[in-house]
């Protein structure tokens, strides 16, 4: 954070208070207000965080007006052509790009601890078989406090790094096991030789019975699904992660609060909400019927997958999302989908419409994946938990980021009470 001489002037019953300007490298200014209640006696109210810095970042920013997102300085979308998901990993955690030996060297620990606690299975088993893999996942996650005490020290900066790459690589072998537990399918173990991705599907979809290839056009397109949902600023996933982190919680308490957060339908839950819709809406006849409920305001009907709090221009992960969906389903020769044509359809209506264009409607980063992620043969139950996999490391390098903070204390915001004024107890006959 940079300090600077600007600072702004508030006049408030006939006193000034000067409020110091802080100036970012990218993005608006801050008013500095944390002196405020100290020398004015008043709050700010701005629920719904639409106009606060809860934190200075150094890893992720986004431009909601140019539709642009980088990471540490990189645009997500040469990172999801060029690069890979464990090395945009190792930037988001470490701040730079790995060397070949580095890279080298991150993706073996990462391997190396892709299996579970052995025990860590009884907590599986005790899920209803139709469990939504993401109450499993937020379980389970949770319930690594109980196994790896070696690493929930959030004051040992070791344990912190062992953490950090304990949940990067188990994450995938427990959202496979959750949806393996769907279906009554034996675990599939993962695979050291296989890479990251490729170890994903294989765990999702192998079966003990015969060999399971992955296709590498797939697994290429599940890294890529990896990348663009990797990290994306102070959103209210990463927010509880560090609003909980805020507290001394360790690491996997943390993650598991995020998780909880990612699941509803406003947010991570929206790829599963946004595929349910199309499949709702059915053929591209019916559309003017759903574009017509989105915009009554007597309805509390949204168009999934539209909308964002920050871009107000095209989700620049949504526009790599949807190359990546016509590749798929060219690949598995399903590109008449007709899913996906109404998806394009409903995409094309509600771009011409003067409703979404006026309020900046614009399709986000969840309106395509579960397209993709269908054609892949995922129930949409496990759209979530594929986002919540690859968040981990946003919500970790952010973890990591206000841990190492010397100004960091524990989040505690005040309110606007509208309650009662005191009054006096009256016993229940005088009631
Ligand atoms: C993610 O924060 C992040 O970065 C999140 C995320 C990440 O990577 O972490 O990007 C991932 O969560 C993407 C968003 C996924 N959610 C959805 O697709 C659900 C549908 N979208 C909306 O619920 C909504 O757009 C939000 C929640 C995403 C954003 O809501 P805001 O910023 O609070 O905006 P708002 O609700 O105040 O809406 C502004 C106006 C309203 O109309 P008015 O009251 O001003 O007349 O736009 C309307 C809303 O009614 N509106 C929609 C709409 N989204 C907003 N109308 C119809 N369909 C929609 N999808």
């Amino acid at each position: 954070m940079t300090e600077t001489k600007k600072s702004a002037q508030l006049s408030l019953n006939g006193e000034t208070y000067e409020l110091p300007i802080l100036s970012p490298t990218a993005g608006p200014d801050v008013l500095d207000i944390r002196k405020l209640y100290g020398q004015a006696g008043v709050f700010t109210y701005d629920p719904g965080f639409t106009s606060t810095a809860s934190c200075d970042s150094t890893i992720t920013f986004i431009d909601g007006d140019k539709g642009e997102l980088l990471h540490r300085g990189y645009p997500i979308d040469q990172l999801a052509e060029q690069s890979h998901y464990l090395e945009v990993c190792y930037l988001l955690l470490y701040g730079e790009l790995p060397t070949a030996s580095q890279l080298e060297d991150f993706e073996t620990r990462v391997t190396r601890h892709t299996m579970l606690h052995e025990q860590m299975q009884y907590f599986f088993r005790g899920f209803r078989r139709d469990a939504h893999p993401m109450a499993t996942m937020v379980g389970v996650v949770g319930a690594m406090s109980a196994f790896y005490h070696d690493s929930t020290d959030i004051h040992d900066p070791w344990q912190r790094e062992v953490a950090s790459i304990r949940l990067i690589a188990k994450m995938p072998t427990i959202a496979a096991w959750a949806y393996k537990y769907n279906l009554g399918q034996p675990f599939v173990y993962p695979r050291n030789d296989l890479d990251y991705a490729s170890n994903f599907l294989h765990m999702c979809f192998a079966v003990p019975a015969e060999e399971y290839v992955v296709n590498p056009i797939l697994s290429r397109a599940m890294d890529r699904i990896f990348t663009l949902h990797a990290d994306h600023e102070q959103n209210a996933s990463t927010s509880t992660v560090r609003l909980a982190s805020s507290s001394g919680a360790n690491p996997f308490a943390c993650i598991a609060a995020g998780i909880a957060c990612l699941w509803g339908p406003a947010h991570g839950g929206a790829n599963q909400a946004c595929l349910e819709m199309l499949k709702e809406i059915g053929s591209v006849e019916r559309i003017p019927e759903f574009i017509a409920r989105a915009k009554d305001k007597n309805d509390p009907f949204r168009l999934m997958g539209f909308g964002h709090r920050v871009y107000k221009n095209f989700d620049p992960r949504a526009t790599v999302m949807k190359k990546s969906a016509d590749e798929v389903l060219d690949l598995l020769g399903v590109e008449n989908n007709p899913i996906l044509q109404v998806a394009k359809e409903l995409e094309k209506q509600a771009l011409e419409d003067p409703y979404f264009a006026e309020k900046k409607l614009f399709p986000n980063v969840d309106f395509y994946s579960g397209i993709i992620l269908e054609a892949m043969g995922f129930p949409t139950s496990m759209f979530t938990p594929i986002f919540a996999l690859s968040r981990t490391v946003g919500w970790i390098s952010q973890w990591k980021e206000q841990l190492g903070d010397p100004q960091m204390k524990i989040g505690r915001p005040r309110q606007l009470y509208l309650g009662s004024t005191e009054r006096d107890y009256t016993d229940i006959e005088n009631r």
